[in-house]
């Protein structure tokens, strides 16, 4: 009902302006209480969901934020952020109708009070489901070389894999097994309501919700979520490159970067003997982005139950693992086993799985896996380094907050 009288209102709107442009005639059969008197009339089912959160003649901006100059790798390809769709990508995030049994959304599992991931060990779907690993945050996704998603890079897009896990069973549930719908069952309901339709109207021109626009929004919102005002940044700002030292930064800190960014110096028998921890190799600065070549890292087991996995390649940018308190955001890695940043970089130092798609940077002389032969020193300005690269405006900011506050 919605649907179809506000694309009358809309329709009449549309005539009414047209017309009344030239001539004052009023059209034989409008009714003259009907005539919109402003947008608001036309997106009526936008305001009565959403209050002033979405406001289609002021859309928030998503498309111009303004990046870092020294910030240069980007995935967006083909799918450059606007306003209008990275909005109705914020509406589907939070929106629980995109699960079987409306009781789930993508921000159930990626929580904006942390980093969009969840401190949840593994995230909990419909209906008993939950994940076989732990959630990622979603944190200037756009910016890295890496296009391909999930852990184990098995999206070949972000806009790909945006409508995955409202197809995966556990997650939203619309897998078309076991007796439930599929995503073509989705579309549908999402047609039949009434803020759909006055915002895909337009931000298309018409009201069509497809897998492709869905994806199309999603992977813009999603993209939009940047987080560049960090210490780290206020220190790269002032210095020509990630080696110099930070004007910004405390001694330890500058001290950190210095053990981050530099390659070890091993003997002959993988130890280290000089040199950082080359950490760099991978989460490259400024960034923090996975190499797009990295193999897994020798952390092989799973978030549930016994087994190994060793097809994971892939890492979230390093930026705003913890929280503006210093407090990490939730479980890391795959397998959600690491809770503290001290524990990550142990890791490195002399726990590293060998195993057939371990990273060869770290077995040097490839036969044994790395030992970095951490000095306490180290690992504690290891840990202050990459408290630096997390933000605060990330987890305020309204355009990424959800629009259903009203209900
Ligand atoms: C039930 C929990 C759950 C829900 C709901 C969920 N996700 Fe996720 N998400 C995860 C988990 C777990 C992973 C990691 C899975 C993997 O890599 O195998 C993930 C991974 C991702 C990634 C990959 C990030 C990266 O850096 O590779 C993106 C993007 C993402 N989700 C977006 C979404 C969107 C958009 C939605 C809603 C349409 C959504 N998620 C719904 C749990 C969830
Ligand atoms: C050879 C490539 C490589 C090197 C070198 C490397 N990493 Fe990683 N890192 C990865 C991969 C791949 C993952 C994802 C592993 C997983 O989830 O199982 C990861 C995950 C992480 C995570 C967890 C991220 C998250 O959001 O859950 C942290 C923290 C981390 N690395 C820190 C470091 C530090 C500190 C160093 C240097 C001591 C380092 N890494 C060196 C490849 C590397």
């Amino acid at each position: 009902m919605i649907n179809s009288s506000s694309r009358l209102i809309f329709f009449v709107f549309v005539l009414l302006s047209a017309s009344c442009s030239k001539t004052d005639t009023v059209i034989p059969g409008t009714v003259k209480e009907e005539t919109p008197s402003s947008t608001a009339d036309v997106y009526a089912a936008i305001r009565a969901v959403f209050g002033n959160e979405i406001d289609p003649a002021n859309l928030a901006n998503y498309a111009n934020q303004g990046k870092p100059s020294y910030i240069i790798k980007d995935n967006t390809g083909s799918n450059p952020i606007t306003n209008p769709k990275a909005t109705i990508g914020r509406v589907l995030f939070y929106d629980k109708n995109l699960s079987i049994n409306n009781s789930i959304a993508c921000a159930s599992c990626h929580k904006l009070a942390f980093a969009f991931s969840d401190t949840a060990l593994v995230s909990n779907g419909v209906l008993g489901g939950v994940t076989d690993r732990h959630s990622i945050r979603l944190i200037n996704a756009r910016y890295g070389d890496e296009s391909k998603f999930f852990w184990d890079e098995r999206s070949v897009s972000l806009e790909k894999q945006t409508t995955q896990p409202i197809a995966n069973h556990v997650e939203m549930g619309y897998s078309g097994l076991s007796g439930r719908d599929n995503i073509t069952a989705l579309l549908a309901k999402l047609q039949k309501i009434g803020y759909y339709n006055e915002l895909f109207k337009f931000a298309y021109g018409d009201v069509s919700v497809t897998e492709a626009r869905m994806q199309e929004c999603l992977a813009q919102f999603v993209r939009s979520i940047q987080s560049f005002d960090s210490k780290y940044d206020a220190g790269r700002a002032l210095a020509s490159n990630s080696n110099q030292d930070f004007s910004n930064f405390t001694a330890i800190e500058n001290e950190g970067k210095r053990l981050f960014m530099t390659p070890p110096v091993f003997d002959a028998n993988s130890s280290r003997i000089g040199g950082g921890l080359g950490c760099n190799n991978c989460h490259r600065a400024p960034e923090f982005d996975i190499d797009p070549n990295s193999k897994n890292n020798g952390i092989i087991s799973l978030a549930r139950g016994a087994g190994q996995d060793l097809s994971i390649t892939r890492a979230p940018s390093l930026r705003d693992l913890v929280n503006t308190n210093g407090i990490v955001n939730g479980p890391m890695m795959h397998s959600g086993g690491v809770r503290d940043i001290a524990t990550a970089i142990s890791h490195y130092g002399g726990f590293i799985n060998d195993n057939a798609n371990l990273d060869q940077r770290l077995k040097p002389n490839g036969k044994n896996v790395q030992r970095l032969n951490l000095q306490q020193s180290e690992i504690a300005s290891v840990v202050a380094f990459i408290k630096t690269l997390s933000g605060k405006n990330v987890y305020t900011d309204k355009r990424w907050s959800s629009p259903f506050s009203l209900n």
